[in-house]
């Protein structure tokens, strides 16, 4: 989707600089060529070595350069790109862009583009919200300029609040989104808020279920894609509770955790957090229990090989994509498939019951299996089907929370 675009990408000071080189990282991945600027207050934060490594390409610093100059001017420069993309934009950057000053080489390309223009401001949380910061955000949204963030949360200053710079994954997305030309909706909103008052209740992670006190029926489910979509959901305003299995994944920020065990108790739950508008079953739910645990240690000595009895585990995406009364408008499960993906995904969808799957393409081939990436196959409730690019667990979230936030803005 990506393939051969060409970024201008402008880093200002701010420490989320460091993020930008993610981002250069992630965009390089995807084929894109991204030449940079780089402020005077932006090479406090990151080296321009460090930008010029991971563009492979040169890094424009100065309006008045006589080489730059004569090799690419600075108007040149602007406007060979497909997208202007200024990240972190600090409240500075952003009222020179507002006010049209034009006194070193980022602002005057801003000035001169005829390009679309993305921002991903950064800052602190007084400085997001004092009255000139967000009358210049709103001037430069009248006039078209794109933006992604800043979500909420501890920012870099000590302090808590909005004014964190969007995660590099959520900026890929924004990028992809803005020369598709699908800036409107779900993008032109905050991603802070664009689900907010949204209820949302996400499974994650493995169930254990017991044998005996010390012993469990388990599997290799690390919650990273679960939890990553919590956070997303969480990130663009939702309201979340987050219904886990054991995992060794930190928390996410502004979630409700419920920490469960079994299947049974995810199913709990689940329904304990309803009403909710929006379910993401991502946990890998044990299919079976050991039917009656044993209450003591099973022995060794006893001799002979304790025979356990299974029982079948509720199936909990069917049960929240079947309820009567309290049916969440939107009940989103996963499906991992080797083969005959999208054929075998569509088949789970009406068997199911869910009004969205997205399933994921694990055969040997992809590289996905036990991997951090993911190759998503989204088939919706109409049955049509969306191929998304490979991309971190984290990205998968990301654009999942934004097509979650397109759906409901739709509504
Ligand atoms: O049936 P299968 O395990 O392939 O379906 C996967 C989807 O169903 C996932 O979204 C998973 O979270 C959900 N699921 C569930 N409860 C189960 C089994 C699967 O919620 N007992």
């Amino acid at each position: 989707m990506l393939d051969g675009k060409r970024i201008l990408l402008i880093v200002a000071g701010g420490v989320a600089a460091y993020k930008s080189l993610i981002l250069v990282r992630r965009l390089r991945e995807r084929g894109v060529s991204v030449r940079s600027v780089l402020t005077a207050g932006g090479a406090e934060f990151v080296t321009p070595l460090s930008l010029a490594a991971l563009t492979e390409d040169k890094v424009y610093r100065d309006l008045f350069s006589l080489t730059d100059e004569s090799e690419m001017g600075h108007i040149r420069l602007s406007r060979e790109a497909d997208l202007v993309v200024v990240a972190p934009a600090t409240a500075d950057l952003m009222a020179k862009m507002a006010a049209g000053l034009a006194d070193d080489l980022a602002s005057t390309a801003l000035l001169a583009t005829d390009k679309p223009v993305l921002i991903a401001p950064a800052m602190n949380v007084e400085m997001w919200g004092h009255a000139a910061t967000q009358a210049n955000i709103a001037l430069l949204e009248r006039r078209g300029v794109l933006r992604v963030g800043p979500g909420a949360g501890d920012l870099a200053c000590g302090e808590t609040g909005s004014g964190r710079m969007a995660e590099p994954e959520e900026i890929v997305v924004a990028i992809e989104n803005a020369l598709a030309g699908r800036a409107s909706g779900a993008l032109g909103v905050s991603a802070s808020g664009a689900l907010a008052g949204k209820r949302a209740v996400v499974t994650s992670g493995p169930t254990w279920e017991p044998i005996d006190p010390v012993r469990y029926i388990a599997n290799r489910s690390s919650g990273k894609q679960g939890h990553a979509v919590a956070a997303a959901l969480a990130r663009h305003g939702a309201e979340v509770t987050l219904v886990t299995g054991p995992t060794h994944e930190p928390d996410p920020a502004n979630v409700g955790m419920c920490r469960i065990e079994t299947a049974r108790e995810m199913l709990d739950a689940c329904m304990a957090a309803l009403p909710a508008d929006i379910a993401v079953c991502a946990a890998a739910v044990a299919d079976w229990r050991v039917r009656e645990a044993a209450g003591e240690k099973l022995k060794k000595e006893n001799g002979g090989l304790p025979a356990l009895e299974l029982a079948e585990n509720p199936d909990i995406l069917h049960r929240l994509a079947n309820l009567e009364n309290r049916r969440p408008p939107l009940v989103v499960g996963f499906a991992a498939e080797t083969g005959n993906v999208v054929a075998y995904a569509r088949e789970k969808r009406r068997r199911k019951g869910c009004d969205w799957i997205l399933a994921n393409d694990v055969s040997p081939g992809t590289g996905t299996f036990g991997g951090e990436r993911n190759t998503i196959h989204l088939i919706d409730e109409e049955d049509r089907v969306e191929h998304w690019p490979t991309a971190g667990k984290a990205e998968v979230a990301e654009r999942l929370a934004l097509r979650i936030a397109g759906r409901f803005a739709a509504a």
